[in-house]
């Protein structure tokens, strides 16, 4: 079978803040509908990757093409119009709306706030987000205030509004930041639910979490790509231990 053309390609991309580089030469390509795992140390550039990605940081030299298309200089909301969405690390729900509203207002094709508030959502829209919200296991939380939910609750609620946008490549910056062990691997199963029909970067550093997910995986470092490959090949890398994979194999939470 044909390999597929990437959705997304980094070519020597380089970020530099100041004289300090936060990218160097990173190269990177991400299949339609497939999972990438970007894991690394605090601080070695995980996040400014999918800043650069989105168009809020600007590389100071290389290429990035989405579906054919080089988008290194677009500005980021016509990034987010060609069908990339990105989560924070915090999660960002509107907390005096219901998780229905917060989901629909994410999904809405007609983007005059106006009609937001003053229309009741069009059919279509409802039943996308009714399906959704049973995908991201809240059905019974429809109609709560989303500053009510639970901690887990939440940022379930907001992957099901990357979801919603319908995206065709959704960055995810540490989703499980600050989950106990059973919301991390409920975590990990909508995710893996949502490949292929989206491609999906997670940045992540909990181990058990890249572990159920078990996708193919690029270790960051000083903000350099230092490998590729499965779990159990990363795993295995002593190069990897000695930066990353902290000191003993029983230490599940990777440390900087
Ligand atoms: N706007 C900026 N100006 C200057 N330096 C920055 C800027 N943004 C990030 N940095 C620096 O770039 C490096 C990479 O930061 P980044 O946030 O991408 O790391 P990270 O891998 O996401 O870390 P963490 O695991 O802590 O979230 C850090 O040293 C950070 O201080
Ligand atoms: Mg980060």
């Amino acid at each position: 079978m044909a390999i597929p053309a990437p959705i997304l390609m980094m070519e020597n991309v380089t970020v530099d803040f100041d004289g300090f580089k936060a990218l160097t030469n990173v190269n990177l390509e991400i299949s339609p509908g497939a999972l990438r795992i970007l894991i690394g140390p605090n601080g070695a550039g995980k996040s400014t990757l999918c800043d650069t990605i989105i168009g809020r940081v600007r590389p100071t030299s290389g290429r990035i093409t989405f579906k054919d298309q080089v988008i290194t200089a677009l500005p980021e909301q016509e990034i987010v119009r060609r069908g990339i969405c990105r989560k924070f690390q915090t999660p960002g729900v509107l907390p005096t709306l219901t998780v229905i509203e917060n989901l629909l207002i994410a999904g809405r094709k007609d983007r005059s706030w106006w009609k937001t508030f003053t229309h009741k959502a069009p059919k279509d829209e409802l039943s996308i987000a009714e399906d959704l919200l049973e995908k991201i296991g809240l059905a019974d939380r429809r109609d709560f205030m989303a500053a009510d939910l639970a901690h887990g609750e939440k940022q379930w609620l907001e992957i099901g509004m990357v979801v919603a946008t319908d995206a065709d490549l959704l960055l995810l910056d540490e989703p499980t930041a600050g989950m106990g062990p059973t919301d991390t691997q409920r975590t990990a199963q909508l995710i893996l639910s949502l490949l292929g029909k989206h491609a999906i970067v997670v940045i992540d550093h909990d181990m058990s979490f890249v572990e159920a997910l078990n996708g193919y995986v690029t270790v960051l470092h000083q903000g350099q790509i230092l490998k590729e490959g499965t779990v159990a090949e990363i795993r295995a890398d002593p190069e990897v231990t000695a930066v990353y994979l902290g000191r003993s194999d029983d230490d599940d939470t990777a440390e900087a």
